[in-house]
């Protein structure tokens, strides 16, 4: 009997060892996981005070974790949410974007993206840098982007003295971009519109005659707003037609004729954008020319049109990266 009794409470130790046990096991690795957890990017940034959603969406965009490393050194910011989820946003610019959103204050996330992604933080002609030109069609020149004074390129085309005034020769293109323009002549024709070509390429010595020229009779701040310094044009690609009608060669009243309303709107189906619009003159830099159209190729040319962006963003995104 006594040794039964005995038994028995050695059971019962055993056992409440045992649950002591499981309890301190269970316990341990509650907290192990909860040290693990402390751990995680998720926490510290919902410690940091960014709200459940935005945690998701900062983890969903970085894998990277310098960025998520940086977010938690610095206030919490929930503009950051905004800049990563716009379309054009490039994670390489994203130090760029956050410190130009603390100088501008006054600018939405998508300015802020699409400003640094085409370089309106600085100045114009202020850290230029050298077209790539092996980019073909896809070539950017603007007032960051610049060819050499000795680009030249060698696909030029007269023009037929169908399409322009003055002696034949006078009006050079691209090939491509020729082949394009006389497609588009025949559409709009057909439509009972006579386009005529009045410039075309110009050389990097054209350009600067037409600079020099603006800059000596209205200034240099008016010039800079109607032609491009040498190196700077888009002339100089001989991709880019200034397109008029027959009837009409006025670049103060060409943009309300039939010609430039069918050009605004079907140029892109030839691989045609019209390059400087109206309601982009703070990109461009480059008040409205209704009649200064660049060539592209169909692609990009319908992507710009149809998501009305300028060919800037266009290239900062899809072309450079
Ligand atoms: N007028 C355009 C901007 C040029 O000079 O190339
Ligand atoms: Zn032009």
């Amino acid at each position: 009997m006594k040794t039964r009794k005995r038994l028995k409470k050695q059971v019962y130790v055993v056992l409440i060892v045992i649950i002591i046990l499981l309890i301190g096991i269970v316990f341990g690795v509650n907290k192990y996981k909860e040290y693990k957890y402390k751990q995680t990017y998720e926490y510290k940034l919902l410690d940091h005070g960014y709200s459940e959603n935005e945690v998701n969406k900062l983890l969903n965009k970085f894998n990277d974790e310098e960025y998520l490393n940086y977010l938690l050194n610095e206030e919490k910011n929930s503009t950051i949410i905004d800049l990563i989820e716009c379309k054009y946003y490039l994670d390489k610019n994203f130090y760029n974007y956050i410190n130009y959103m603390k100088e501008n204050t006054d600018l939405n996330a998508e300015e802020i993206v699409r400003n640094i992604n085409i370089h309106l933080d600085n100045d114009f002609y202020e850290n230029t840098i050298t077209t790539d030109t092996s980019l073909d069609t896809s070539m950017l020149v603007n007032k960051y982007y610049l060819l050499n004074s000795e680009y030249v390129p060698d696909d030029l085309v007269n023009v037929s003295q169908t399409y322009s005034w003055g002696e034949i020769g006078s009006q050079q293109v691209r090939e491509v971009a020729y082949n394009a323009f006389l497609d588009m002549w025949n559409a709009a024709n057909e439509e009972g519109y006579y386009l005529m070509i009045n410039s075309s390429y110009r050389s990097y010595a054209d350009q600067e005659s037409v600079y020099e020229s603006f800059k000596r009779t209205s200034g240099e701040r008016y010039a800079d707003s109607v032609a491009a310094r040498p190196g700077s044009s888009e002339h100089q690609t001989g991709l880019a037609i200034d397109i008029f009608s027959k009837t009409n060669t006025n670049k103060n009243t060409f943009a309300d004729t039939e010609e430039a309303k069918w050009l605004a709107q079907n140029s892109y189906k030839f691989g045609f954008i019209l390059r400087y619009p109206e309601d982009k003159v703070d990109i461009t830099g480059y008040s409205y020319e209704s009649w200064h159209f660049r060539y592209v190729g169909i692609d990009i040319a319908t992507y710009i049109y149809e998501n009305d962006i300028t060919f800037e963003e266009y290239y900062a995104y899809y072309i450079e990266k």
